[in-house]
């Protein structure tokens, strides 16, 4: 691997996420500036396995800064878990002389990518795109902070209606695996309870908790729920209407409207920062790691430390919510 990387290729892999376009740009522009031909990959890794490969100029990349959704398409790709699927890729990359590629994406992605480079002589580097932010080494993902103020909008008009009739209101955030949602826009839109996975529920406690919330007459209440938790916002409200009949109970799954949009000005600024350093990395012969932001300073993390670390929500955070929901 001690070639020197001429030739790339870019890819958007697993959920998009708001500001993927603008890692994109960032990648082909930044990548043309330092003398780099620049391939843009579509779908995914199934764009590699299927030879779905085009090239990119820099005008390719006009006019989507400000664009949701991801110009390159993605995809989940089974075939690329294939060792044989994995070989057709290589071969693709080949034909178009590609030796060096640039994945955007989320930990799955990452974990494709770590494979990938040990099996071939292709480096990769990562760029943490998702809105789940659940990849450890980082302290922010592309996407987080589009996706956490959209469902804050969506909260806070939810709250005007509820408050005008005295409901209780479960509200299902994205996040099969990683409640960073959850927990932001829940501590964000006052939530009385936020339910993620990675901690455990005691729904005893919340009963009781509702309970004596109906006897003080604090009579507005807000659950918010990451989608992976609990079977989501339907069973959460399911078990309350059972056990406090007289509740009156509403639910609202947010859904994927969160991944859409025009992404935040933060979110182009870090996607425009990491797709740069990602091209910086490949130049410099900083092979197969992820580019993340800690502290506001550029760090480098080996792709097989994103695949075994997680992200972890610390214990503060939830002392948090259950002060300021009393
Ligand atoms: O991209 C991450 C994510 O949005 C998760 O928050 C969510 O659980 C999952 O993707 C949903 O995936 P899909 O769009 O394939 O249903």
């Amino acid at each position: 691997m001690n070639k020197k990387v001429t030739r790339i290729g870019v890819l958007t892999s697993g959920g998009d996420a708001p500001g993927m376009n603008a890692a994109i740009r960032a990648v082909v522009r930044t990548g043309i500036y330092m003398g780099l031909e620049v391939y843009g990959i579509v779908r995914g890794y199934a764009g590699m396995v299927e030879n779905d490969i085009i090239k990119m100029e820099s005008r390719s990349v006009a006019n989507i800064i400000q664009r949701g959704g991801t110009i390159l398409k993605t995809g989940r790709c089974k075939e690329f878990f294939e060792v044989e699927g994995r070989k057709k890729a290589y071969a693709n990359l080949k034909k178009h002389g590609i030796n060096g590629l640039v994945i955007i994406g989320g930990d799955g992605s990452f974990r494709g990518a770590q494979v990938f480079s040990n099996e071939f002589d292709i480096p990769c580097i990562g760029v943490p795109g998702t809105i789940d932010k659940d990849i450890a080494g980082t302290d922010f993902t592309i996407g987080f902070d589009t996706a956490v103020n959209t469902a804050v909008e969506a909260i806070d008009k939810i709250r005007d209606t509820m408050d005008a009739h005295d409901r209780l209101f479960v509200i299902e955030v994205m996040g099969r695996d990683s409640g960073y949602i959850a927990l932001h826009s829940g501590i964000a839109t006052g939530a009385e309870n936020i339910l993620i996975p990675e901690k455990e529920t005691d729904i005893e406690a919340i009963l009781t908790a509702l309970m004596e919330k109906e006897r003080r007459q604090k009579l507005v209440n807000l659950i918010v729920v990451a989608e992976g938790k609990f079977g989501g916002a339907n069973e959460v409200a399911k078990v309350i209407k059972e056990r406090l009949p007289d509740q009156e109970v509403r639910v609202c799954v947010l859904g994927h409207i969160q991944r859409g949009g025009a992404p935040s000005c933060f979110d182009r600024l870090i996607a425009s920062r990491m797709g740069y350093a990602a091209i910086e990395c490949l130049l410099e012969k900083r092979y197969n790691v992820f580019v993340g932001i800690v502290n506001n300073r550029m760090h480098y993390i080996p792709l097989n430390e994103a695949v075994k670390k997680k992200q972890r929500i610390s214990e503060e955070w939830m002392k948090i919510v259950k002060i300021l929901s009393t």
